[in-house]
């Protein structure tokens, strides 16, 4: 963050507090004293909303820690710039996009917006990406090293309605509000060029009530996200940005909606839930001893039998039984609402990595072929995206790719 922003931002609260208080003793220049006499509270920038710079090498949404919000959008290029294969119009709509996450992410509405009190200072990235079906010869975009459709996995039932596109909006925030009006805005804005194909909306609780970031939890109440590599690190770098070429500083993301059979999960026995994965549900420790953010001991035994199961999904997925492969995931819980009440739950899950093929599809492979998850996540939807490298002040996104 922009140390000077957040005490800005800091006082300017503390302030209004102080003023709002003075106005009630009717003395204005007493409430001008107080703000000066009164100790400063202690900082806690972390609770308070913040300006996410959109420049940089990449976009900064992919390795941002998550929000409360995301919102991740597909569209469809329309059918007549997808038969001329129009690279000018798809230019043209990354300028447009690049204008509308500029004013987005300093809380400004976009040009022409008609509600623009609802953007708002609220932690927000745009991250965009594009398709399989953009990609490749026939657009004269050159495809990331293994960017692909992931294969069919036989524990999917797809849907259409969730799956696919040429274009992806993945939008991130602190507040509903802002992160729907800026989809609205983005989505409007692509008119001219592309339509709505899907669009799904998750929350995850990835603060404290201090407001200190922590690892969130899915819908199973497992907290997840804890083997993730750390952005910063080199292990992050390596897994997650792709690092020559056109595409240097971008990546690839694999969404999959993933329905999660509630009330059957919540017959197991707490001893079976914890089993099902490796690790502990209060702290997410691994069986196997320690913290949250302890590796799990693949080795261990008791009894006879491991205590990391064969089928564990932690054994399933960790780097040493894929061949040292990794991702960096994200979640999103999602309870669809009906009019009757009945309601879908699930994880809108991201996952990102530098190689699609390389490193996504052998561990989801992997997980379809024997993972003790299978029997209560069914997957429903699925889409891969291209993310583009990020872009610097006076640049525009995807430049690297279509200037
Ligand atoms: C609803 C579906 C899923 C649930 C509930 C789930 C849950 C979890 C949990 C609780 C953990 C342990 C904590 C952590 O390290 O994050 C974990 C780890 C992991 N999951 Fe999943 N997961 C799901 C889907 C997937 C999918 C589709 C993949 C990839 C194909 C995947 C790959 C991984 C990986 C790579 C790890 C880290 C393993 C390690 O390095 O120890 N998960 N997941």
């Amino acid at each position: 963050m922009n140390p000077s922003l957040g005490r800005r931002r800091l006082l300017g609260y503390v302030g209004t507090a102080v003023a709002g208080a003075a106005a009630g003793a009717g003395a204005g220049v007493v409430g001008a004293q107080a703000l000066e006499e009164t100790p400063a509270e202690p900082a806690r920038p972390e609770v308070l909303p913040r300006v996410v710079s959109p420049y940089g090498v990449h976009q900064p949404g992919v390795a941002a820690h998550p929000t409360a919000v995301t919102e991740v959008v597909a569209l469809d290029l329309r059918p007549e710039l997808t038969r001329s294969r129009d690279r000018e119009s798809l230019a043209r709509l990354m300028r447009v996009w690049t204008g509308d996450v500029e004013s987005l992410s300093a809380g400004r509405g976009t040009p022409g917006d008609t509600a623009p009190w609802l953007a708002a200072v609220a932690d927000l990235t745009v991250t965009v990406g594009l398709g399989p079906g953009l990609v490749g010869e026939e657009w004269g975009i050159a495809a990331p090293e293994g960017f692909a459709r992931v294969p069919a996995m036989k524990h999917d039932r797809l849907q259409e309605e969730w799956s696919g596109g040429d274009l992806l909006v993945l939008v991130a925030g602190a507040d509903a509000t802002t992160v729907g009006h800026a989809v609205r805005r983005l989505v409007a804005d692509a008119r001219p060029f592309a339509t709505l194909r899907w669009r799904q909306q998750g929350a995850w609780r990835g603060r404290d009530e201090q407001g200190r970031p922590q690892t969130g939890r899915n819908l199973f109440g497992q907290v997840d996200g804890s083997a993730n590599p750390k952005p910063g690190t080199d292990l992050f770098d390596t897994t997650v940005w792709i690092d020559r070429g056109p595409w240097a500083g971008g990546t690839t993301l694999v969404v999959r909606r993933i329905r999660m059979d509630l009330p059957t999960w919540d017959e197991l026995t707490r001893a079976e839930q914890e089993e099902s994965v490796g690790r502990r549900l209060d702290d997410g420790a691994p069986l196997t001893g320690g913290t949250e953010l302890s590796d799990v001991d693949l080795a261990a035994r008791k009894d006879g039998r491991w205590v990391i199961a064969e089928e564990a999904h932690a054994r399933r997925t960790h780097p040493s039984t894929n061949g040292g492969r990794r991702l960096f995931r994200k979640g999103a819980n999602y309870e669809l609402v009906g009019a009757g009440g009945e309601s879908e739950t699930g994880l809108i899950f991201q996952s990102f990595q530098r190689n699609l093929t390389g490193q996504f599809v052998p561990i989801q492979q992997m997980m379809d072929a024997a993972d003790a998850l299978n029997e209560w996540i069914t997957a429903v939807g699925s889409a891969e995206f291209a993310i583009l490298p990020g872009f610097a002040e006076g640049e525009w996104l995807g430049h690297q790719l279509l200037a």
